[in-house]
């Protein structure tokens, strides 16, 4: 039974050249039915280094499997016997439709998974008719990613460099195009990844040649990697990180200059004032910090824990997203995202009060394993999901989802009521 509709390499944007329409033939059902197919190509073709990065979390894990685990906990309330002609995917979400309630997360070192990076990923959404999000830490120039995509494209924004850098960037991104702009706030310093400081990722990164040298021989048993690498010109600069100065940051040094670039309310206040389209807030994972994020001036909240990288032992995201719907109290829209493989976990959330949701691993799987196929793949498989879920739940459109449609563990309930008859906490 084929479960995705198989890709084709007719489909508007995507390039039929033979190349691509291989690598979709090794994409296509029965070898990738769902995301965790993309992840075991992904794991295949990149040297371990490289996945770990994209597959790893903070600490023990704990929050990168509960993110996951927490949509098992919210149970599906179908309507039967519903017999549906069409099934409308297509949501609004800050004043752009997308046509299917899932937006591409910011995925800084994107470049390193594929050369094609940010631009096949940014590609894919504008294909998709849904929206991409850049992340600072990007190999590639934001204008050329925004060429990259017919659909909308926004700009995740880090302080790196201080705010003169990030002015440039921000002004670079308006003339070029971007339509929101994302502030993530929960990067006080990078979080304590530990497959990264195994694998030696920093030394891999860096420029002494004999720090290396212990963590080389796994990267040399993934050859097909290594060789578009080193076409690629090999550790790519942060285009749009540009220090005055110094030009274009260097890649190795993200984790230091992201301690030293703490985003505060202040920030917020300032940001808000320099960018006049939406602003969205990524990284809020309580009530009390969703109204901070509101006074500030967001127009958007994405309730995230950074996909269980930085803070481990935070909340699962879907389990604080009832408190921060609540406490948003529809002054803002609200997103989130954390462990989204599958179309039912898209459909929970959006029954539980997110107008749609990010995913990020789910494409990075499908990039690293293939590049834009991969990406493509990748979204096939969850549109598909969520269609067919939508027609299983009795549901004609996205906007026919409530929260009348799940169960919810009523102790995530209890925890957003309890909290918003608190006295309001001084900040
Ligand atoms: C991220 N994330 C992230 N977020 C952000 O605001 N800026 C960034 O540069 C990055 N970089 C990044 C790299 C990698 C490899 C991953 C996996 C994640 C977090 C990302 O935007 C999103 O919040 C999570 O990925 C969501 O969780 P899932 O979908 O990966 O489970």
């Amino acid at each position: 039974m084929r479960v995705a509709r198989p890709l084709r390499a007719s489909r508007p944007g995507v390039a039929n050249t033979q190349e691509t329409r291989r690598a979709m033939a090794r994409l296509d059902s029965p070898r990738v039915v769902n995301i965790e197919d993309l992840r075991r190509l992904a794991r295949k073709r990149l040297p371990r280094a490289v996945f770990d990065y994209v597959d790893g979390g903070a600490g023990d894990e704990v929050t990168l499997r509960e993110n996951c685990r927490a949509f098992q906990e919210v149970v599906l309330r179908p309507r039967q016997a519903v017999g549906l002609e069409k099934c409308d995917l297509r949501t609004r979400v800050l004043g752009h439709e997308i046509s299917f309630p899932a937006i591409l997360a910011p995925i800084g070192y994107s470049r390193l998974l594929h050369p094609d990076g940010e631009l096949a990923a940014a590609r894919a959404a504008g294909e998709f008719g849904t929206a991409f999000i850049l992340s600072t830490i990007s190999g590639h120039k934001l204008e050329k990613a925004k060429a990259a995509s017919t659909g909308p494209v926004w700009y995740q924004l880090y302080m790196i460099g201080g705010r003169a850098v990030a002015e440039a960037a921000i002004e670079r991104a308006r003339v070029a195009g971007y339509s929101a702009l994302v502030i993530t706030i929960d990067t006080a310093v990078a979080g304590a990844r530990e497959r990264d400081v195994r694998n030696g990722v920093k030394e891999l990164l860096g420029s002494s040649l004999l720090a290396k040298i212990p963590f080389v021989p796994d990267v040399l048993l993934h050859p097909r990697w290594l060789a578009a690498f080193l076409l690629d010109g090999g550790v790519p600069r942060l285009e749009n990180v540009v220090l005055s100065g110094a030009g274009p940051m260097v890649m190795a040094n993200v984790a230091a200059a992201l301690a030293s670039a703490v985003v505060t309310w202040e920030d917020l206040r300032w940001l808000r004032k320099l960018w006049s389209g939406p602003l969205l807030v990524k990284g809020v994972l309580t009530g009390e910090d969703a109204r901070r994020a509101i006074d500030g001036g967001a127009d958007g909240i994405v309730v995230s824990n950074h996909g269980g990288r930085q803070l481990d032992t935070v909340s699962a995201t879907l389990r604080a997203l009832p408190e921060v719907v609540a406490a948003v109290n529809a002054q803002a829209e609200v997103l989130m995202d954390g462990g989204v493989r599958r179309g039912a976990d898209i459909v929970k959330a959006v029954c539980m009060g997110a107008k749609a949701v990010l995913v990020g691993r789910a494409y990075a799987y499908g990039l690293g394993a293939a590049g834009h196929p991969g990406v493509v793949r990748a979204l096939n498989i969850l549109r598909d999901d969520v269609e067919r879920v939508l027609r299983l739940m009795g549901c004609a459109s996205v906007a026919d989802l409530n929260p009348s449609l799940v169960d919810v563990p009523e102790a995530w309930r209890a925890n957003s009521r309890a909290r918003q008859s608190e006295p309001a906490r001084k900040q």
